[in-house]
């Protein structure tokens, strides 16, 4: 695997692979890789002849006091997992390339999606984060670009931008990749104590409660949300920011009993870290009693 940090260097690698008849995949990353970014480097490799990771941090999906500063910087591990799993090239800019002086123009996401659920709480966040994207989809000009379910809003933003700024690729979003407990792999997983680590599987514990009761035949969102609060809140070390229930096709708030695909997401702290995580469950349409005459005959 080779890797590159110039702009030029990526332009010609993926020219040279297009022009061998090779498919391009891309796989955009902040690097601190772990198993769930490595599924998208395997699904890549499988389909594609030709896969681009990215390792970039970019500063400009990073609020204030968040952790830009302190995000973990992992290259040499990074570059041997992504090789082992068969990754073609690595891209790995400074950050002056992609944001030179005088940057100034940015991909805008609808506020009715994106100032919701991670949105609401992380301002300029989603700007950030298509912008970059829309920059690597143009650089690296992939037929596929995979991104991870984890990340569901986010996933959903970048299908919409490619749709709507008609990007020629397919957008692949793959399931989210579990530590044993349940927990999420995240490269933020890194920050959290042994006890913080433990109290995370809260989370995943708190989402199989909602699907255990979906599955059981509840259809309505708040018993749904409920069920996984009940969870939440017997982790005094866990500190809810949001648990919401939306539908997973349009992100609109889920209400009443509806048929389709309900997003349950929650995001909360263990000590300083802001962990996120989410399940979709199908909720069938609601049972429809027969009529009278058809259930028994009354005499
Ligand atoms: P990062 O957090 O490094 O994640 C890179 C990709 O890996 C994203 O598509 C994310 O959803 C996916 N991913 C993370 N954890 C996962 C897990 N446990 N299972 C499956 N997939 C997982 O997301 C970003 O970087 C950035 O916002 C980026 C898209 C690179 C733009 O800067």
């Amino acid at each position: 695997m080779r890797t590159v940090t110039a702009i030029g260097e990526l332009r010609t690698a993926v020219r040279q692979a297009r022009s061998g008849g090779w498919t391009i995949g891309l796989v955009p990353t902040m690097g601190a890789l772990h198993g769930g970014h490595l599924s998208l480097v395997r699904a890549s490799v499988a389909k594609c002849g030709f896969t681009v990771a990215t390792i970039f941090v970019n500063p400009t999906q990073f609020g204030p006091n968040e952790d830009f500063a302190k995000y973990p910087q992992t290259l040499e591990s990074d570059q041997r997992l992504l090789e082992d799993t068969g990754c073609d090239l690595l891209f790995a800019p400074v950050k002056e390339d992609l944001y030179p002086g005088g940057f100034g123009t940015w991909v805008e996401p609808d506020a009715a999606v994106a100032d919701i659920l991670c949105g609401a709480y992380r301002p300029g966040h989603f700007r950030g984060v298509l912008t970059i994207v829309a920059k690597l989809f143009n650089l690296a000009q992939p037929d596929v670009a995979y991104f991870g379910q984890k990340d569901f809003q986010q996933a959903w933003l970048i299908r919409r931008m490619a749709r709507d700024l008609d990007f020629p690729l397919e957008v692949q979003v793959l399931p989210t990749v579990r530590e044993a407990d349940g927990v999420a792999m995240s490269s933020r997983n890194r920050y959290l104590s042994e006890t913080e680590r433990r109290a995370a599987a809260v989370i995943p514990r708190a989402l199989g409660a909602a699907r255990a009761l979906a599955e059981a035949g509840e259809t309505d969102p708040s018993a749904l949300g409920g069920a996984a609060l009940g969870v939440l809140e017997t982790e005094p070390a866990f500190r809810l920011q949001y648990l919401e229930i939306r539908d997973a096709e349009t992100l609109a708030p889920a209400r009443g009993s509806t048929a389709g695909k309900l997003l349950v997401a929650v995001a909360g702290h263990v000590g300083g870290t802001r962990l996120i995580d989410n399940d979709v469950i199908a909720v069938p349409a609601p049972h429809k009693p027969a009529r009278q005459e058809e259930v028994a005959h009354v005499p």
